[in-house]
């Protein structure tokens, strides 16, 4: 990692923390636990890659960055709310997240599961009240790509396979259509998002940006497995050694670490393959770096 990638970086998660908290509903505004759980739950914390990937995507599209500040906080607060689900009893029941207890271990489980809903919901308000396109269709477009993405039809629905597959030997193309819609539908969608705040794409740079959206998106999951099997808790913020206590499948399950780092690989190749002759994509190959070469 370069100081100069280190720097965007920073700035960039500063920027979205200050806009998150900014569109947070405020503490002092009834329900207040609701708003406080809700502000526990998203700030102050997480590598905010989703948000990254989004401006990195924007910077290729020579995108307004007011308007990437937008959807980066709308896949945020859909990443917080699958979260917040997830770690709930009634599925991995988990009581650490980002170095903290978990929301339902702080607030309690209904107020968790409202919690998701809430910035489930408040994710779309902020698609639908500020201007991110120059065309009312192509704005139509971006919040129907988010509600895809984050549905049965993607994130909830992998989630769904996830909890269905416990103790279930699924096969490498069974794996990997669960990795690719319980975590790289959101990082597609934060990518896509990113670039339809800027120029409109040729469909052969539409073609490679996705490409490489949907290599980091499994890349990011798979290192996610290796993860949980190889890096302590204190480093990961939550707890280490859950995958393999609770009988997941994962790649380090299906083929072992060593085969599953290989795999990560040839993913980073194939994503930074794509953006062959794409212009002002240093940031997203900085970013497929890092998702790949992550110790956290
Ligand atoms: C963890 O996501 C859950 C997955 C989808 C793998 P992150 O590793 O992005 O979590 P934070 O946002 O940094 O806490
Ligand atoms: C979660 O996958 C993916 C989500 C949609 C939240 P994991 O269950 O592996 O995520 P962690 O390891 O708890 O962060
Ligand atoms: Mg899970
Ligand atoms: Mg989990
Ligand atoms: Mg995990």
């Amino acid at each position: 990692m370069t100081i100069d990638f280190l720097s965007w970086s920073t700035a960039l998660q500063t920027r979205t923390e200050s806009a998150l908290e900014q569109h947070l509903p405020n503490t002092t505004t009834a329900p207040q636990t609701l708003h406080q759980a809700m502000r526990y739950s998203v700030l102050g914390g997480g590598k905010r890659v989703r948000p990254l990937l989004a401006f990195a995507a924007g910077e290729a599209c020579q995108a307004d960055p007011a308007r990437v500040e937008i959807v980066a906080c709308a896949v945020e607060l859909i990443h917080a709310y699958s979260l917040v689900h997830d770690d709930m009893p009634c599925m991995d029941d988990d009581v650490l997240r980002r170095g903290k207890p978990t929301c339902h271990v702080e607030f309690g489980e209904a107020t968790a599961l409202l919690v998701g809903d809430s910035l489930q919901s408040l994710a779309f308000e902020l698609l639908a009240t500020t201007t991110l396109s120059d065309t009312p269709t192509q704005q139509l477009a971006m919040i129907k790509l988010l509600a895809h993405a984050s549905g049965s039809r993607g994130m909830a629905g992998g989630q769904a396979i996830d909890l269905a597959s416990v103790g279930v030997a699924l096969s490498l193309p069974e794996l990997e259509f669960m990795h690719i819609h319980k975590t790289g539908a959101l990082i597609r969608a934060a990518v896509l998002l990113g670039a339809y705040c800027g120029k409109p794409l040729s469909e052969e740079q539409f073609a490679k940006l996705d490409h490489y959206a949907k290599c980091v998106g499994l890349a990011f999951q798979v290192v996610d497995d290796i993860l949980d099997a190889e890096a302590p808790t204190a480093t990961l913020g939550k707890t280490a050694g859950k995958d393999a206590e609770q009988n997941k499948p994962t790649y380090v399950s299906l083929m072992g670490i060593a085969a599953a780092k290989t795999f990560a690989q040839e993913l980073h190749r194939d994503a930074l393959d794509a953006l062959n002759g794409f212009d002002h994509s240093q940031r997203l190959r900085e970013l497929a770096d890092f998702i790949v070469q992550r110790s956290f």
